[in-house]
């Protein structure tokens, strides 16, 4: 609990820091209310169990609400069960999360705001801006209606193996589709339970399938790097405050189709950022509380002009 609230935190710090992203008081469905939806609520709302008839692990689900009808009214958060339910007393038989603490006053604030400012999800802003070119080029191409951008790039890509999907989300890895048919993945490690090493394993298995990851918070490091380095169609990956430094993003180079780096709160210097210069697709890198310097940073940009770096004091 604790320690998800530092998280949220230093999202919002990063968020507060990134050119582009939302200013710091803002809160958005990407980095603030579906990683707490994610934690909180889709171990009972997700793809393995629909209590109440309701998922919350994607935004067309949430939108789609539960046996009862809407649970977000947008503007409205006293009328949107997604928020009412989770500000119930401890021992109110409807309150949200069913089973374990409460949610802080923080997060239930965050809900209420996140709603009353209109309850976005970002969904076809972020496919917009952050899938790959490629797809938006084929989508363009076939004089396609709008499509989920992720769609033309999940052609030819086998679906994952349901029983890997199945293991991970026993661990608490949450994992959700990006295209329509769930061949192209979302997968978020941190907050799941279990060996590091099994994890890998199965991530390992559904390789192809992985297109984001987010591995921020977990125990994965250096030598890690290597099973990740196999996910060559990965174009997000989050190692925030993870012990990953040079030596592992140096082993990242495989991962040829990279466009978001995270690495805030790491090891990393700018010997590691030296190596990111080969990452000619990349074009967010975080790297704030970082070991990297001003000149690092300069160099880099020099290199790749075209890439966005977002570091702190
Ligand atoms: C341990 C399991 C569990 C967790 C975790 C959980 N819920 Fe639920 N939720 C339930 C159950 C069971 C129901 C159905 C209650 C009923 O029908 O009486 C439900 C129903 C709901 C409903 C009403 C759906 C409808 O249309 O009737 C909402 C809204 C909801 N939950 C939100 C949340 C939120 C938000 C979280 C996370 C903060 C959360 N839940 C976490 C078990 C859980």
């Amino acid at each position: 609990m604790r320690l998800f609230g530092s998280c949220i935190a230093a999202v919002a710090l990063i968020v507060g820091w990134s050119p582009v992203g939302a200013a710091a008081d803002t809160v958005t469905y990407i980095d603030t209310i579906k990683p707490l939806l994610a934690l909180r609520c889709c171990s009972c709302h997700g793809a393995s169990k629909q209590k109440g008839g309701l998922r919350l692990d994607a935004p067309e689900w949430i939108t789609k609400g539960g046996k009862n009808g809407a649970v977000v009214v947008p503007g409205k958060p006293e009328d949107s069960p997604l928020y009412a339910l989770t500000i119930l007393p401890m021992d109110d038989l409807d309150v949200m999360p069913q089973k374990g603490e409460l949610l802080t006053k923080e997060q239930t604030d965050r809900i209420a705001q996140w709603i009353r400012d209109g309850a976005v999800m970002e969904i076809e802003k972020v496919e917009e801006k952050k899938a790959p070119a490629a797809a938006a080029t084929v989508a363009t191409a076939a004089g396609a209606k709008p499509v989920n951008a992720f769609d033309a790039i999940a052609i030819g890509i086998p679906a994952p193996d349901p029983s890997v999907v199945k293991a991970m989300e026993a661990m608490g890895i949450v994992v959700t589709g990006l295209s329509t048919n769930r061949a192209l993945l979302d997968v978020t490690v941190s907050h799941s339970h279990g060996e590091t090493a099994d994890k890998l394993r199965l991530l390992d298995r559904i390789a192809p399938n992985i297109l984001w990851l987010d591995l921020r918070g977990t125990t994965v490091g250096d030598v890690q790097m290597k099973s990740i380095a196999k996910l060559g169609n990965l174009t997000r990956l989050h190692l925030e405050r993870t012990a990953v430094g040079d030596a592992g993003i140096a082993q990242l180079t495989s991962c040829t189709r990279l466009e978001y780096l995270n690495v805030y709160g790491t090891k990393v210097t700018d010997a590691g950022l030296q190596a990111l210069a080969v990452f000619k697709g990349l074009k967010q890198l975080y790297v704030w509380q970082t070991a990297v310097t001003p000149e690092g940073i300069a160099a880099l940009q020099k290199s790749m002009p075209g890439l966005e770096i977002v570091a702190g004091p």
